[in-house]
């Protein structure tokens, strides 16, 4: 084990294979109201392993674009992909947010779940501002995130400092309203569905992952090498439900971003 291995490493390396604080039902509420076609095209930010692409490409037929800056969890994407004989189908790229390999106005929907959280306030910004360059005129970007339910400045800081320290990394989580402020001062109208976290509730997990596999995870979480960040991660989300939980948020492209009308002025 990797002494300072980040979370969604961890729990990857555990056997998860859906790696946002929503799951399913986030991520269902969002391809539910984005009428994907078999001629969609779609970009996933942040594929990781392929999971959702490959449900993507089942459910609807469509071909995505997956991409992630990480190269082992494009490795593992491509195996599942293979294995799941869907190589015509789906294609990875290894990239930053920040900065997309792609032509304006290229793709009808942009999938990001559980990345923006991890990154400060400039990014966010920077990285939503290319998900509205690539998209298409009435394009739609599909978020799912962290969702503070704290107001207090002082006791937001201080869960966001003890969730960092959790899972090895920085993270920037918002409240509701924050998080609608970001998209619509970026030249998208927004709307968001809040719900309780399943990333690490044992009820959650089998939703997510099914029974076999969920008992599959929580074996491997009880190794020896594994225990100490399998509890310290178990416990933090379980003593903190009331004040974290998951935001989707579906974010349709309009007119001209505020940036560019300011920048054109
Ligand atoms: C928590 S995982 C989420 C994976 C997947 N979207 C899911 O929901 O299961 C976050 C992923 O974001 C990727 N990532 C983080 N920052 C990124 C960036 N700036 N550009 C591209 N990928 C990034 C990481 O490599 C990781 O695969």
């Amino acid at each position: 084990m990797q002494r300072h291995e980040v979370g969604h490493s961890f729990l990857a390396r555990l056997g998860k294979t859906k790696l946002r604080p929503g799951g399913a039902t986030a991520t269902n509420w969002l391809l539910k109201r984005s009428k994907i076609q078999k001629n969609t095209k779609i970009l996933e930010v942040a594929c990781n392993m392929g999971t959702t692409m490959i449900y993507l490409a089942k459910k609807y037929g469509c071909d995505v674009v997956g991409l992630d800056q990480s190269p082992t969890a494009l490795e593992k994407a491509k195996q599942n992909i293979s294995k799941n004989n869907l190589s015509q189908k789906l294609k990875t790229i290894q990239g930053n947010a920040l900065k997309l390999p792609f032509e304006d106005n290229t793709f009808d929907i942009v999938i990001n779940e559980a990345m923006l959280t991890m990154l400060n306030e400039s990014a966010k910004l920077k990285a939503i501002k290319e998900y509205y360059r690539v998209l298409k005129p009435n394009g739609v970007l599909l978020t799912h995130d962290v969702c503070l339910f704290l107001d207090d400045v002082s006791k937001k800081e201080k869960l966001i400092d003890e969730l960092s320290r959790t899972i090895n990394t920085h993270v920037g989580p918002m409240n509701a309203a924050d998080w609608k402020k970001l998209f619509e001062t970026s030249g998208f109208k927004n709307s968001q569905k809040v719900g309780k976290m399943t990333l690490m509730n044992p009820i959650g997990m089998i939703h997510d992952e099914g029974l076999v596999r969920t008992l599959k995870i929580i074996r491997n979480g009880l190794k020896s090498e594994n225990r100490t960040m399998f509890f310290k991660m178990f416990t933090f989300f379980k003593n903190n439900q009331q004040n974290l939980g998951y935001i989707a948020n579906y974010s349709v492209k309009k007119g001209a971003s505020t940036n560019e009308k300011i920048s054109r002025n």
